[in-house]
């Protein structure tokens, strides 16, 4: 067991001011205001509590899980329990951003499906709004009904990997284009809060955008839509493959945190860790109490 201290709680946050609580109306207000919206993906409550501190507006807790913390080739093996497991604790550290919790590949397979598993995420979990892959515009509507909000996801949607044939740019056809714009009409027609856009051309998404009345969230899908979503370890460099097209590294955490560990591994080996200022010391009453006692014990034995 550690015996490491949290100041004030492991609940405590370090915001002395006042915070404002990013809500899923607010993010409409800002795509009307033009203001762009921050969003990351986040998985358990040291990250997301990083994340939320450095003003994240958007959470969430992307089924890329599967594959980004759980090691699996792809997002499909991802399970609901899983899923409300790190929800849980990303809605343990988030105070300000709001928190979106991707629904697994296969829990929504029907609307009721859909439905009673987006219940467990919001009960369960504390989700303030679920995720869903293609244009499911029946189970938006249902969702949008039961007062659950829905962020749509549209183009390369990764749960489709095995129709798709891998992981492609999407809507690079006229007709592909077509489809897509009514997909996404369609969603907003139907309730969405927000439509994420990943791997589409830039004009594309910037249509789209323009035309929709509720926020578009981009990830490969270029800077004109109303925000932008990354992963949190493709940012970090924390994912041991190479970075693809659109994404932008903004600091070598995989590095730092080797050579850190590295450098603790050479210190055990050397005997330099731990050192006498980083080790717990007897009083010198009960010291000297004992230097006593061994003392009398040797006398006697004399
Ligand atoms: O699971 C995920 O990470 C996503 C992306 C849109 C970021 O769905």
């Amino acid at each position: 067991m550690s015996l490491t201290s949290f100041p004030g709680g492991a609940n405590s946050s370090s915001q002395t001011t006042p915070i404002t609580k990013v809500t899923m109306p607010a993010l409409s207000e800002m795509k009307r205001q033009g203001k762009p919206i921050s969003a990351l993906t986040a998985y358990d409550y040291s990250t997301s509590r990083l994340a939320d501190e450095a003003g994240i507006d958007f959470i969430l807790v992307g089924d890329s899980l599967a594959m980004v913390v759980l090691g699996h080739e792809n997002t499909l093996a991802v399970t609901v329990d899983e899923m409300i497991h790190h929800t849980r604790a990303v809605r343990r550290a988030v105070h300000r951003a709001l928190v979106v919790a991707d629904m697994p590949f296969g829990s929504y397979s029907t609307v009721a499906e859909g439905l009673a598993n987006a219940v467990r995420f919001v009960k369960e979990a504390g989700a303030e709004a679920v995720k869903i892959e293609g244009p499911r515009i029946e189970l938006v509507r249902a969702l949008t009904e039961a007062e659950i909000p829905v962020v749509a996801h549209l183009g390369l949607t990764p749960q489709s990997v095995h129709r798709m044939g891998g992981y492609r740019v999407q809507a690079r056809t006229a007709e592909t284009v077509l489809q897509l714009k009514s997909d996404a009409h369609a969603l907003a027609h139907a309730g969405a809060a927000a439509i994420v856009l990943e791997g589409i051309p830039r004009e594309v998404a910037a249509q789209i955008t323009a035309e929709l009345p509720v926020p578009t969230i981009g990830i490969g899908a270029g800077p004109d839509c109303d925000g932008q979503i990354l992963v949190f370890h493709d940012l970090l460099n924390l994912t041991f493959a190479p970075a693809a097209k659109f994404v932008r590294r903004y600091a070598d955490a995989g590095t730092l945190i080797r050579t850190a560990i590295e450098h603790y591994r050479e210190d055990v080996e050397h005997h330099a860790f731990p050192s006498d200022e980083e080790s717990y010391h007897l009083p010198e009453s009960v010291r000297n109490t004992l230097d006593d006692r061994e003392q009398a014990a040797t006398l006697r034995k004399a």
